[in-house]
């Protein structure tokens, strides 16, 4: 029996669950909210797809019962509130370093050896600071945003190659933010040839620099931050930590000397399995991708400093 609990019925967090029954990630998922009732709707809503998409796994929503997360192997957090047009990620971390410690504390008297994977943004700095108030072995503590940052660079290159997208590969590095994320154009390919083969500089350049702002164009059209592929990307490392699947995809991980960097969250590529993060690979990076990462470093701790009043 597996267990999964996503905090936050949201935009992300329902997407993330509905993604989660559908494609049977765990025999049972969890679904909580601080909002009364909005869970259970979300979940109610979701389960009445049962039939009609033959779903086996069993979804529940509850309004603030951790009662009903005991035992989750994982618990995915997206509380928090998400940003407007013309806002940062950044801009998030007064509201959601209190909802994130204060939802934590809660979530580890009930599933004390569960794998946590953060989704509420600024995403890096949401990671660290559950680092920093739980002390949890770095392998259980796992940051969304290079798996998104990763599938939108793979979306962009799909366009530009017309290809298909299951077929294209590219990984996004370094912090989840506008300006410090690294697509990594080098290693960038469509079924292993490169992509620097197939299109022109401008084109890769193009498709990179899409890619950087891809949440901030959505927020824009929508008027409020992405839900889908958030969603979809937090159910795709659930899957390859529960079922031990040993892929290998971008998240922020705390580093310890890795990348020349330690006492930070930010995406590098990992393998993730039943233990989490089990594996930091550390690609060789040209000196001028290695200056961007050092860069991108340098903005994560930047925004760490404001969490100076919660930890
Ligand atoms: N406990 C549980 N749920 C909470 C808490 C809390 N302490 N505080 C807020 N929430 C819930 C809200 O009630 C809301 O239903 O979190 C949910 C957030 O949902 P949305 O406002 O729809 O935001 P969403 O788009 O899902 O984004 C959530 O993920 O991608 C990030 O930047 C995004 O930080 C944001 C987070």
């Amino acid at each position: 029996m597996s267990k999964v609990t996503v905090i936050g019925a949201g935009n992300v967090g329902a997407t993330c669950a509905n993604v989660l029954v559908c494609n049977q990630v765990a025999d049972e998922v969890v679904l909580l909210d601080i909002k009364e009732g909005v869970a259970e709707g979300k979940a109610m809503d979701i389960m009445q797809t049962a039939n009609i998409l033959n779903i086996n796994t069993r979804l529940v929503g509850v309004t603030n019962d951790y009662a009903m997360t005991e035992g989750s192997d994982m618990v995915v957090i997206t509380s928090g509130i998400p940003r407007k047009p013309g806002m940062t990620r950044e801009e998030l971390i007064g509201v959601n370093a209190g909802i994130v410690k204060s939802v934590m504390e809660n979530v580890l008297k009930h599933s004390p050896n569960a794998i946590i994977l953060c989704i509420s943004n600024p995403m890096d700095t949401m990671t660290y600071l559950i680092h920093k108030t739980t002390n949890l072995p770095k392998n259980r503590i796992i940051g969304m945003g290079g798996a998104l940052d990763s599938a939108r660079f793979k979306y962009f290159l799909s366009i530009a190659l017309n290809a298909n997208p299951t077929e294209v590969e590219g990984i996004v590095i370094g912090g989840h933010g506008d300006t410090t994320m690294i697509p990594l154009v080098r290693y960038a390919a469509h079924r292993g040839i490169p992509a620097s083969t197939l299109l022109p500089e401008e084109q890769l350049t193009k498709v990179a620099a899409d890619t950087m702002v891809g949440g901030a164009t959505l927020t824009k059209l929508l008027g409020t931050s992405a839900w889908y592929a958030p969603g979809a990307a937090g159910a795709q490392v659930v899957a390859a930590v529960l079922h031990d699947q040993k892929k290998l995809i971008s998240c922020s991980a705390l580093l310890e000397g890795e990348y020349g960097h330690k006492d930070l969250c930010i995406g590098v590529p990992c393998v993730l399995g039943r233990n989490g993060i089990e594996k930091v690979v550390e690609f060789e990076l040209t000196a001028t991708e290695k200056e961007l990462f050092d860069k991108s470093a340098e903005a994560v701790h930047k925004t760490n400093e404001a969490l100076a009043t919660v930890l």
